[in-house]
Parts: structure tokens; C-alpha cells; sequence
């Protein structure tokens, strides 16, 4: 409250200022700063890295004659405890928004209580906080993306692939013989992708064989560790991966690699994000889809609502659900449009 009455009123002594002097100087502008606090859940993650580096360019983009913005971003490591303290000293420090990718969804009492007491408001990015937690406050918000529609599309990437052509069924058994790699258990992504996946190939009509399941937390090294296991174990018998992210996927690339494994003894892999490795794994042909987590859009909607909350401004452009969630579209990525998501990273950049 303190600061929006700050900025109110250098506001009106601006007005007092122009009107006394009976005219509008350009140069009697007054800047506001707006510092922005942004907290990844781990800065060694492959998505979220992209995301962040979208996310400080789009403030910097934002910023107006009469507007500073300064990002400052934290990284929790992984411990929800070092991400408690980090946005303490984000809080301590000035910030007047932050952008909180959390690291344990289901904590996030102390974040909340400090936002609250502070009159900070949060914008919630990509590990989805519990509604009951969202709805605390009217000044938190959450951004990202709806993983049923992921899991939906990978499936039918998948189910597409293995219909048009019956290579990938290479044992002829008439069934699919898969395994599934996936995120961090907890994750809304990582549960919701693999059931949707799976329920949609076998919603097609597609006889599907589950032979494994391993957890690979989104990790590219666990994910070529778990694979060379699974391949040790079920050899060529493995007909398609479903991977609940890129990294995942291309760890599982990385196993196939690794022990020289040709062409045509290699399963049809799948995943989600569209990182760029993923995109050069799908020019290249060693991954057979993924399925787009639109980083530019998500990283566009946080700057631009941080900035509107901050400054009190109109909402009503923003396309909320329940008021408070901003969930971008997932698209399908192939051979056939992969150069169009190539151009919009590259325009990014
Ligand atoms: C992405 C993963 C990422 C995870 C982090 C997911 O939405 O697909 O690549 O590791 O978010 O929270
Ligand atoms: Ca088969």
C-alpha cells in the first residue's frame, strides 16, 4: 500500500509540476523503477532456463520512457528452503513482484504469508501451486500451461506415426511395446502427460504394450542412465518411448548412442517442450516428435502481467481462467513445421 501511494503521489506532484509551469515538458517525465524478483526451482533446468532467459528479455522490451525495470534471479537448487530464503532477500531488498517457480508445489505457506505481509504480489510460474493456496490472496497469480492437452497431443503425435507406418511395430505382434520416461513425481506435468499420453494412443484404437516405467525427474542424465537399463533389460523389443519432456527424451537418444545401437533396432521417441536440442533432435531425425511448451508465450503473459499488477493497471486483457491463471496453448511439433519453431526462438533471440 505504502508503495502504490508513493507512486501515486509523485504522480500528482507531476501533475502539480506540469500545470504550474503551464506547460508539458518531455523532459519533466518521471521515471518509475520497478524491481522484479524472479526464483527458478533448479537454474540447471534445461525448459526453465529458456524460459527465464525469455522472461528478462521481454521485461527489458517493456520498459518505457517512464518506466525502469531491473530483474534480479535466484535459483533455489532445488530445496524449497533455499527458495523460502531467496525470496525473503528479494522481499528485503525492494522487489515490488515476483515471479516464483516453486519448487515443492504443495509449500507454499511461508512464500505466501511473506508476499501477503509485504503487499508483494506473486506471479506462479510452470510448477502450479494448490488452488486452495492461489486463492489466498487476490494478488497471485499463475502462469503456464495445461498438461492434459500436452499428454493428448504426444499421444496422437504418437498414435499418427505408428498408424502411417508399420515399421514401428518391428516384432509384427500387431501391439506396441513401450516404456515411459518421466518427470518428477508430484509434478503436474509428469502425471497428467503420462496418463493423457497413454489413454489417447489406446483411445485411437492402438493395441499399447507397457513394458517399464522409470522417473527420470526431467533430467537428461537420469533419463540416459534409466533408458541403458531399460534397453539392457527388453533390448530391441522396446518399440516407442514416451518421455514427459526433451531432456528425457534426448537422454534416452543418448543411451541408444552410446551403445551403438543402428537406425533400425531404435524405437520412435517422443517429447514435450520443444527446447532447442529438442527441435535440432527432430530436424535431425533421431526424435520423432515433441509437442511445443510455448516458453515465449508463458515468459511474454508473466512480464506483461507482473508490469500491469504492479501498476494497478486494466486487466481485462488478459485471457484468465478462474481469474487468476494465464494457461498458454501446446502445439504439435514435427519434420513438417519444425523450421517454423526454430524461427520463433530464433526471433527471441
Ligand atoms: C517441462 C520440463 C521441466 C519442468 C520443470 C515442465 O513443464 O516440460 O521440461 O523440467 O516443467 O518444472
Ligand atoms: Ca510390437
Amino acid at each position: 500500500m505504502k508503495k502504490i501511494m508513493a507512486a501515486l503521489l509523485s504522480g500528482v506532484l507531476l501533475l502539480f509540476g506540469l500545470a504550474s509551469a503551464g506547460c508539458a515538458k518531455r523532459e519533466e517525465t518521471t521515471i518509475r523503477y520497478l524491481r522484479v524478483g524472479v526464483v527458478e526451482y533448479n537454474a540447471n533446468d534445461t525448459f526453465i532456463s529458456e524460459l527465464v532467459s525469455c522472461l528478462k528479455d521481454d521485461f527489458r522490451d517493456l520498459q518505457r520512457e517512464d518506466l525502469n525495470i531491473s530483474v534480479t534471479v535466484k535459483d533455489a537448487a532445488g530445496s524449497q528452503r533455499t527458495e523460502n530464503t531467496c525470496v525473503e532477500e528479494l522481499i528485503d531488498g525492494g522487489c515490488d513482484v515476483l515471479c516464483v517457480n516453486l519448487v515443492d508445489r504443495a509449500t507454499t505457506s511461508t512464500i505466501i504469508d511473506l508476499a501477503t505481509e509485504h503487499n508483494v504480489p506473486i506471479v506462479f510460474f510452470n510448477r502450479e501451486p494448490v488452488r486452495e493456496d492461489l486463492m489466498q490472496w487476490d494478488r497471485l497469480y499463475y502462469v503456464g500451461s495445461d498438461p492434459t492437452q500436452s499428454g493428448e497431443m504426444q499421444g496422437e503425435l504418437a498414435a499418427d506415426l505408428i498408424r502411417s507406418d508399420s515399421s514401428v511395430d518391428r516384432n509384427k505382434d500387431g501391439k506396441i511395446q513401450f516404456v515411459l520416461l518421466e518427470g518428477e513425481p508430484g509434478h503436474q506435468d509428469a502425471i497428467v502427460r503420462t496418463e493423457t499420453s497413454v489413454s489417447t494412443i489406446r483411445g485411437s484404437g492402438i493395441e499399447l504394450e507397457k513394458l517399464s516405467y522409470s522417473i527420470a525427474n526431467w533430467n537428461r542424465a537420469q533419463a540416459l542412465t534409466r533408458m541403458s537399463q531399460l534397453i539392457t533389460q527388453y533390448g530391441s523389443s522396446i518399440e516407442l518411448v514416451l518421455a514427459n519432456n526433451d531432456d528425457m527424451a534426448l537422454g534416452a537418444i543418448d543411451a541408444y548412442d552410446r551403445k551403438n545401437i543402428t537406425e533400425a533396432d531404435r524405437p520412435a521417441v517422443f517429447g514435450t517442450d520443444g527446447t532447442k536440442e529438442g527441435l535440432s533432435a527432430i530436424e535431425d531425425g533421431t526424435m520423432a516428435g515433441t509437442v511445443y511448451n510455448d516458453k515465449e508465450g508463458q515468459a511474454l503473459a508473466m512480464a506483461k502481467l507482473a508490469v500491469a499488477v504492479v501498476e494497478g493497471a486494466d486487466l481485462s486483457s488478459f485471457n484468465f481462467t478462474d481469474g487468476r491463471y494465464l494457461y498458454l496453448p501446446y502445439q504439435k511439433v514435427t519434420t513438417e513445421n519444425v523450421a517454423t519453431f526454430r524461427a520463433k526462438q530464433q526471433g527471441e533471440n
